[in-house]
């Protein structure tokens, strides 16, 4: 299995070299990936994880004021970038047209990119989900080669989950995971979305999920641990 962790916009220096130290006692046979805040990119040191970034510029190196590469990542060993995360998307106004972009720049500068998918509640509601998870993937790989397109991650993270509680059912879970396969039948797909110590044990039951998009769990170093043990 594959675990991603987002910290979000979390961990001040002092907390975060605090927080590698707990995560370097984490031995598990699954592969971890650990997305810190921008600034703590930089000093990440462990072995047992590899690095990943929660965002990449739309553009090359210039004049981008606040923007990070993913050049500038790559010079930082970062190996994973999520893409398209609902909390960008929301709060930072981020396309698919955006994803797209973001994609081509880290796959070129051989960065593998995580791409967030997933519906707000009202568009499960008016039964629109479908036709939203499908746009955000096919409008995220537009123009990408098939052996490109292979690269990418999905994490399905439907919206109303996210740091909520509210996890869908199984069957509903399933359902999204199998119209990402219908796109992209041999890409890894993660599930967010309150994944914790917890529900994993029916979580756990969907053949479909290949990993992990932990948020809040992130930060909670021994929770994660029991997490890691149950899958
Ligand atoms: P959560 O966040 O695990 O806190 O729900 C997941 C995410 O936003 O990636």
């Amino acid at each position: 299995m594959i675990v991603a962790l987002n910290n979000k916009s979390n961990l001040t220096k002092e907390e975060f070299i605090k927080y590698l130290e707990e995560l370097s006692t984490i031995n598990t046979k699954h592969k971890m990936i650990l997305c810190p805040s921008s600034i703590n990119i930089s000093l990440f040191n462990l072995d047992n994880i590899s690095l990943g970034a929660q965002n990449a510029s739309n553009n090359v190196a210039g004049a981008h004021t606040g923007e990070i590469n993913s050049k500038q990542l790559k010079s930082y060993n970062v190996d994973y970038c999520l893409v398209g995360h609902s909390e960008r998307r929301e709060e930072q106004h981020i396309t698919s047209q955006d994803t797209n972009k973001k994609i081509r720049l880290l796959i070129d500068d051989n960065i593998t990119p995580i791409l967030c998918v997933g519906e707000t509640k009202e568009q499960r509601i008016h039964n629109n989900y479908k036709a939203v998870i499908k746009e955000e993937i096919l409008t995220a790989i537009e123009g990408l080669s098939d052996k490109e397109v292979e690269k990418i991650i999905i994490a399905y993270e439907p919206i109303y989950s996210i740091g909520t509680g509210i996890i869908p059912s199984n069957e509903e879970i399933i359902e999204v995971l199998n119209i990402i396969k219908s796109i992209l039948p041999t890409n890894k797909i993660l599930y967010g979305g309150s994944a914790n110590e917890d529900n994993i044990d029916t979580l756990k039951e969907i053949d479909e999920i290949d990993g992990f998009l932990l948020g809040g769990l992130s930060l909670k170093v021994d929770k994660l641990k029991l997490f890691l043990e149950k899958i």
